[in-house]
């Protein structure tokens, strides 16, 4: 439909109808005989089922055909519905957690899997997907670090970018993609002490600077909409701020999508106290840009009576019906209502072959290696027992990836039979211990162990003969997946008792001890590191977590994951992140350390840094050289080093270009990511590695409130994480 008639359909809609556009109903409201619970009472359901402008949770194709069909049929102008879903990593082929993905530093590895979540879900009959997150985290203590790529604005911006482009395609109209949401404007990940759906207070800088430019790269990639956050920033609530949405979301950002509120978060401004009533939470709401809002009566309800109030425009209202109307025209809804859904066309697509390599792939490129004592991995012995909770666990995915089916995943104990069933390999597998202890309480219920008492004993001694057999030990430990995700803050970051504990008998038999270990977030990982030959992080990695996972322990792959969130030695250090400020008192290498930065029972840095994951090789990065020491306005300096493989194997390195502005108008961070590439090299090959620096680069939020660049001195620091110290300097001249 052109744009003249798309208008000329609105002029035509009534005032309810046009209201009814801007609010979407949660799912179960079209399930057959259902009704909108806890939003409607019955007069209302008929009337807000009909005219509601989307709605969310519903997938299969058949089923969103039929809604589709009497839904049009009774629909006044017979303008479509719209489908929206949280595919946050997978619809059916689950790929690595946000977390995870962000571990990979690949772009094209994001791309091509938010591509396959795309196909799936909209053959599956979904035409927006709630993703990508590109909420800054720095806290591991928040349950939704999971859903982010991590701490650096720099990493999430590319992979926030990425997700957009693999969901939308190059058109949303295409029946293969979805349109994306970039998610949760703004700061949602700055909640004080990691508490969920909490105040953030940010300053304008800082904003800016860590907690924008992500969202910024997704709508610069064309994202079609954005989602409200819950929290407040600086004391407002986002589904309520101007300033956040009309200045900087809509003119500085140019964003002219469907602003969408998160689940409930327009009624919510009533809790905060920032609303008085419903309607002053929709008045506000309007006022802030908010197009839709989802699951509340604050808009059905009260819209209309601001217009008789005169509080709100039929302008204001046409501006934002038109943008919802938009979105339906770009999917193609108006030509074809279902987008392409089809059972047949799902059943070709769902879990193909190809998804699943892709998704593999994914996951060998989210592995983080830790440790690798003497060579421990890969795996070399002729008895190996893999034993603990993780082992023949199908919950590889994590709660947010809601459509899944568990059962199509591959566990570490399908992998290894597949990995060694021609082999003289031999291999075990014991449970070891329960998940979690007996009686948590994960707010969906607590967990319970309902088999005998003891069962974690009898467990633990399976598990001794076991090892007793075995030439060497795979334990597989993790947070139970209910213990990350959203409103699953933590105040303890650490594994369950039970597992720490059979950690414990395990490490004592003096055996080689390789430990994995599954989780959503930065753990305090204790004595595992110490007491493991090898460590290795495996986030939440999906339906093919168990394949992906024995390519790289078996050897057939080189891990080159790298952590893309501090992980720190102890909870109290939280939030934690590299990119922080000097201080005026930094803590010198050498004692005395007396009236510096530090704590007195801790090291001020990560236990492993941002950027940290070795290999199954060794690499060796020389000195920085710069081709010249001063850049100026139009100019670049190449900064190049020559990396080269010193170890017996072939693997692939991620190179790190970090920098350091020496001084400016507003204190800077010690480092910031502006750059990586991946070298493949094979043993004892070296490839020179050149990074291009312009004045564009070095530019931050400064004194004067704008993005600009300033004069002066910068260290350029070239390595393998965010710790290394290979640096040098240049200077900034512009005129
Ligand atoms: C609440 C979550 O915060 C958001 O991320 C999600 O997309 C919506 N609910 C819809 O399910």
């Amino acid at each position: 439909m052109n744009e003249t008639k798309l208008k000329q359909l609105l002029d035509e809609m009534s005032l309810e109808e046009k209201i009814m556009q801007l609010v979407q109903l949660p799912g179960w409201a079209y399930e057959e005989g259902a009704a909108v619970t806890g939003l409607a009472d019955d007069a209302k359901n008929e009337n807000m089922k009909r005219l509601a402008g989307s709605t969310l949770g519903i997938y299969g194709a058949d089923k969103v055909k039929k809604i589709q069909d009497e839904y049009m049929k009774n629909h006044p102008h017979h303008i479509p519905l719209l489908f929206m879903l949280d595919v946050i990593h997978g619809h059916k082929t689950v790929f690595p957690c946000p977390l995870g993905q962000g571990a990979t530093f690949d772009t094209e590895v994001v791309r091509k899997g938010a591509s396959i979540q795309a196909k799936e879900a909209a053959a599956d009959g979904v035409q927006v997907t709630f993703s990508p997150m590109g909420d800054l985290v720095r806290d591991a203590r928040w349950g939704r670090v999971v859903e982010s790529t991590g701490e650096d604005p720099y990493l999430n911006g590319l992979m926030v970018s990425a997700m957009v482009k693999g969901y939308q395609g190059e058109d949303v109209s295409d029946p293969d993609h979805l349109a994306s949401c970039v998610k949760h404007f703004a700061a949602y990940g700055g909640a004080v002490a990691g508490r969920d759906y909490n105040n953030v207070e940010v300053s304008e800088h800082t904003l800016r600077e860590q907690y924008l430019p992500a969202y910024a790269e997704g709508i610069k990639a064309g994202a079609k909409l954005v989602m409200t956050s819950f929290n407040t920033l600086n004391g407002i609530p986002s589904s309520g701020n101007t300033y956040l949405m009309r200045d900087i979301l809509r003119k500085e950002m140019q964003f002219d999508g469907v602003l969408i509120s998160d689940w409930g978060a327009i009624a919510e401004m009533e809790s905060w106290g920032f609303a008085e009533d419903l309607k002053d939470a929709a008045d506000l709401a309007m006022k802030a840009g908010v197009d839709i809002d989802m699951c509340t009566e604050a808009y059905s309800g009260n819209l209309g009576k601001l217009i008789e109030e005169g509080k709100l425009s039929v302008d204001g209202l046409n501006e934002a019906v038109l943008r919802v109307l938009k979105l339906k025209n770009d999917l193609g809804l108006f030509e074809d209502p279902y987008h392409g859904a089809s059972d047949e066309k799902f059943k070709k697509v769902v879990l193909s072959n190809e998804s699943r390599e892709i998704a593999r792939d994914a996951v060998r490129k989210s592995l983080v290696l830790l440790e690798n004592k003497k060579n421990a991995l890969p795996l070399s012995g002729k008895r190996i027992a893999f034993i603990g909770p993780y082992a023949n666990e199908k919950n590889l995915h994590s709660t947010w990836a809601i459509s899944c089916d568990p059962e199509d995943a591959v566990t570490i104990v399908d992998a290894a039979k597949e990995c060694y069933g021609d082999s003289d390999v031999v291999f075990r597998t014991a449970q070891g211990c329960n998940m979690l202890k007996n009686g948590t309480d994960l707010g969906m219920g607590v967990y319970e162990v309902k088999k005998e008492k003891k069962e974690n004993e009898k467990l633990l001694d399976e598990a001794i003969d076991l090892a007793e057999w075995a030439d060497e030990i795979v334990l597989c430990l993790g947070e139970h997946i209910g213990q990350s995700g959203e409103s699953t803050s933590r105040a303890m970051i650490d594994l369950p008792k039970p597992q720490m504990k059979l950690f414990k008998e395990m490490a004592d038999m003096g055996k080689k001890i390789i430990t994995l270990v599954f989780c959503g977030r930065p753990l305090d990982l204790k004595k595992i590191p110490e007491k493991s030959d090898a460590l290795l992080i495996c986030f939440r990695p999906g339906t093919e977590g168990g394949h992906g996972i024995m390519d790289v322990l078996s050897g057939k792959y080189s891990p080159q994951g790298k952590l893309p969130m501090s992980f720190p030695w102890c909870v109290g250090q939280e939030p934690l992140n590299y990119n922080a400020y000097n201080t005026g008192r930094p803590k010198p290498q050498q004692r005395p350390t007396i009236f510096t930065t530090r704590y007195l029972d801790c090291p001020n840095e990560a236990r492993y840094p941002f950027g940290y994951g070795l290999t199954y090789s060794d690499f060796e990065v020389s000195k920085v050289e710069l081709d010249k020491k001063v850049l100026g306005k139009d100019d670049k300096i190449t900064a190049s080093v020559t990396v080269k493989n010193t170890g017996d194997s072939a693997a692939t390195e991620t190179i790190q270009l970090y920098i350091r502005d020496m001084a400016g108008s507003r204190v800077r961070p010690v480092k910031e990511l502006r750059g990586f590439k991946k070298v493949s090299l094979s043993a004892g090959e070296t490839e020179k590695v050149s990074f291009d620096i312009t004045e564009d680069m070095l530019r931050f939020y400064t004194i004067n409130n704008c993005w600009d660049s300033e004069d002066g001195k910068f260290t350029v620091y070239i390595g393998t994480d965010s710790a290394t110290l290979n640096g040098t300097e240049f200077e900034l001249k512009k005129q």
